[in-house]
């Protein structure tokens, strides 16, 4: 039976390295979700902001540019390679966003010195929620709030777990274990609780349905770098790729309209304060 790698290990490892390789496509999908988290931003206009799990950059940067000069934004990633890969799309669009590699659970924030944080599916990984909401926590302004976008369940995904469902008849694939992970979060009675316990206040958390769309010429490469499947095909010849993809792709045949795939996304919005 294959295992599953630890979270720092796969972020900094496989799952990392995809992330990057595939990151113009990833933030293309996700664009819908970045400009939520977008007008969320403009409207709180913050001199500090954080950007949690920020991966590749995308959403640090997009606040970044909505803000100008008068803030200062800041990723924070545990993964080495998405973290570089953000320091030298900042280089090169001349942002003045920053990003730090280390553990969002762990990291010595100046305290009370920020007042916006924000995510796009980069807090449901923690392996202690509540330690790092604490800590973020105190890294807060008084008057700070947060803004985090997170998967609601898989029953709700389909499109997310349709790779793994064809595979798993084919190759060995791990099950998806509960707890810190893509649907971490699913349920929002434990998601409030875990941010009050933290020690923030006025925890909302509203659904949030979102169409992403992709060219169907990255379906393949999607569905085999990311996700289990991706992690159980790291190692895999391209016989064995070849015959894997062909045996998943025409599960995506709903999700095919011409030459984009669409899907829904079925997400959380997840705001909270400080005080
Ligand atoms: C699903 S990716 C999302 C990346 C990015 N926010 C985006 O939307 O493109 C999750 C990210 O969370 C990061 N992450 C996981 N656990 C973390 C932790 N404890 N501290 C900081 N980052 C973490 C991973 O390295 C990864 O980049």
């Amino acid at each position: 039976m294959a295992t599953t790698p630890s979270p720092i290990d796969a972020w900094n490892g496989h799952s990392g390295r995809s992330w990057v390789d595939l990151q113009p496509m990833l933030d293309g999908m996700f664009l819908p979700l970045t400009e939520v988290l977008i007008r969320e931003v403009r409207t709180r206009s913050p001199h500090q902001l954080l950007d949690i799990g920020c991966g590749t950059g995308g959403t640090t940067l997009a606040a970044a540019r909505a803000l100008g000069n008068g803030a200062e934004c800041m990723g924070l990633d545990i993964s080495r390679p998405m973290t570089d890969a953000a320091i030298e799309r900042a280089r090169s669009e001349g942002s003045t966003a920053r990003f730090v590699c280390d553990n969002a659970q762990t990291y010595v924030f100046a305290p009370e010195s920020i007042d916006m944080f924000i995510s796009r599916f980069g807090v449901m990984f923690f392996e202690q929620p509540v330690v790092a909401f604490a800590n973020l926590r105190r890294a807060a302004r008084n008057d700070a709030s947060l803004c985090f976008i997170a998967w609601r369940s898989a029953e709700e995904n389909p499109y997310m777990t349709t790779a793994e469902r064809v595979a798993a008849a084919v190759i060995d694939l791990p099950a998806r274990q509960p707890g810190p992970g893509q649907f971490g979060f699913a349920d929002w009675e434990h998601t409030s609780s875990m941010l009050r316990d933290g020690g923030w206040l006025h925890v909302d958390i509203q659904p949030l349905d979102v169409t992403c769309a992709f060219p169907e010429s990255a379906l393949v490469s999607y569905f085999t770098r990311l996700g289990p499947v991706g992690v159980a095909l790291q190692q895999a010849d391209e016989a064995t790729l070849a015959s894997v993809a062909a045996a998943i792709r025409p599960a995506f045949d709903p999700y095919v309209h011409g030459d984009e795939v669409r899907y829904n996304a079925a997400c959380w919005i997840i705001r909270a304060r400080a005080s």
